[in-house]
């Protein structure tokens, strides 16, 4: 299976890639967590990653088209994959098509603006292992300290409320127009997000035919 998730940031793309990546039993591609990675070690990729992502910009196309060819292209994304955040741009998406990697479907997980800026608002994030919480719907166990590995949970520097409100434009105005693409390709199924994740994740296996 090989699924595209193309929703506006907050939807739960991270998520509900995560929920598809377990039940499947395939890996999730998170261009935004390669590119965290790569600022948190310093990397060349990093450094100019760190000038968009901070402003809430997108990063140049030639470069998310070379990260995304060199890490298609490894083993464990041979019998399928997640793509939580590429494409994002008509140019990404025509790299990605003109390429030999067939895509089976294209999920849209449709949420309101004023919802995600609440859910972003209120979003931390493990240092360690990038594992999400949210500070209402999904508390960790123990106040700031991720379930999964220990590590201390923190708020993402782009997820101030200016910033928000520029990456929600920045979706509306450069990314949105692909879900007319891949519709016009019959490879579009949206999900309506709900106010609970497994909900969502319900209504994600149901349009995707599972
Ligand atoms: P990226 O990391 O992809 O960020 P994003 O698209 O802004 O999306 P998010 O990770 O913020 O949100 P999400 O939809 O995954 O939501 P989540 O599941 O966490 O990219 C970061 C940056 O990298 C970009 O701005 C850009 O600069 C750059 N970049 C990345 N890819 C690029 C590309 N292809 N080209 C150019 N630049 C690129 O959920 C949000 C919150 O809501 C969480 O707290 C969660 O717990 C909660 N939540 C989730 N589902 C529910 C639910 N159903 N009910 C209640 N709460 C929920």
């Amino acid at each position: 299976m090989r699924i595209i998730i193309l929703a506006a940031p907050g939807a739960g793309k991270g998520t509900q890639a995560e929920k598809l990546s377990q039940h499947y039993g395939i890996p999730t591609i998170s261009t935004g967590s390669i590119l965290r990675r790569n600022i948190q070690e310093g990397t060349e990729l990093g450094k100019l990653a760190k000038q968009y992502i901070d402003g809430g910009n997108l990063i140049p196309d030639d470069v998310m088209i070379d990260v995304m060819k060199d890490r298609l292209a490894q083993p464990d994304c041979e019998h399928g994959f997640i793509l939580d955040g590429f494409p994002r741009t008509l140019t990404q998406a025509e790299a990605l098509s003109a390429s030999d990697i067939v895509i089976d479907a294209v999920l849209n997980i449709d949420v309101a603006d004023e919802k995600i800026i609440h859910r972003l608002g209120g979003r931390v994030e493990c240092s360690k292992c990038g594992s999400t919480y949210h500070k209402e719907y999904n508390k960790p166990k123990r106040d700031g300290i991720c379930d999964r590995c220990g590590g201390a949970l923190v708020t993402r520097a782009d997820d101030k409320p200016e910033t928000i409100q520029s990456r929600l434009d920045i979706y509306h105005q450069t990314t949105e127009p692909l879900l007319a693409y891949y519709k016009e390709k019959g490879m579009l199924r949206t999900a309506q997000g709900q106010e609970e994740v497994a909900d969502t994740t319900a209504e994600v296996l149901r349009v995707l035919g599972d």
